[in-house]
């Protein structure tokens, strides 16, 4: 039984200010589960604005995406500590939209560092695409992306506080992995983060997770969590998915 302790909720652009606020204020009136993180990204112009309201509903707040530099000639970019000025806490890294618009894994690894400086929490996505899979080479091309991660400084490396699997071909297509096969890729990054002294990181499976399937991933060894993008737009279904980590 996995002990489900993070649930996570990618917003992707989606939601206004209006959506904020009547989506906290719903889930601080609904009973979550007890000794699980709840962390949401919604679009950075949400982050300030919903700071109250996502603390109240005793969720946390995390950007979708921040630059590696501290600040600089980037436009359209936020560094970490502008986001974290506004209320993140947490940053997601290396998602494959984002890898999919030319971010690099060397990206990714500057990114970690400037989450560490700002004093964030990164979670950070990997992902094999449809043909790697096909290829059998499921296993070795996300390995590959976790050596490239676990290849930062000590003092990056610091602020790594999960890890999300997410198989290219699942996200936002409705296709999710099987419980057996996200299973054994998890495992697989299990042992490799174990050898790194990192095997308590937790590991969330993300790709078209939904009420319906939440139980059954949830519910492998070594899937700790869930990072869910479309169907956490619905606070409803998000709630359901919370509580199937903890039934
Ligand atoms: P999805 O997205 O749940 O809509 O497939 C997951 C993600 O991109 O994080």
């Amino acid at each position: 039984m996995g002990c489900a302790v993070l649930i996570a909720a990618n917003w992707k652009m989606h939601g206004s200010l209006a959506f904020a606020d009547a989506y906290f204020t719903s889930a601080a009136a609904l009973r979550w589960p007890e000794a699980q993180q709840r962390i949401v990204f919604p679009p950075a112009t949400l982050l300030g604005p919903a700071r109250a309201g996502a603390a109240a509903a005793g969720m946390v707040l995390g950007a979708q995406s921040i630059h590696g530099a501290a600040e600089g000639a980037f436009t359209g970019s936020l560094s970490a500590e502008q986001v974290a000025e506004v209320g993140a806490a947490w940053a997601l890294l290396g998602h494959s939209e984002r890898r999919a618009q030319g971010e690099t894994d060397e990206d990714v690894v500057a990114q970690l560092g400037a989450a560490a400086r700002a004093g964030l929490r990164a979670m950070v996505c990997l992902g094999e695409p449809l043909a790697a899979r096909n290829a059998g080479q499921a296993e070795s091309f996300v390995l590959a992306q976790l050596a490239a991660l676990l290849a930062a400084p000590g003092a990056a490396l610091g602020a790594l506080g999960a890890v999300a699997y997410e198989p290219l071909w699942a996200i936002g297509t409705g296709e999710t992995a099987t419980p057996e096969a996200a299973q054994a890729m998890h495992r697989c990054l299990r042992e490799a983060l174990h050898a790194q002294g990192l095997g308590a990181l937790p590991l969330l499976y993300g790709g078209s997770v939904k009420a319906e399937n939440a139980r059954a991933l949830l519910s492998q060894n070594d899937i700790d969590g869930a990072l869910v993008g479309g169907a956490s737009l619905n606070l409803e279904t998000f709630h359901a998915i919370a509580r199937a980590a903890i039934e």
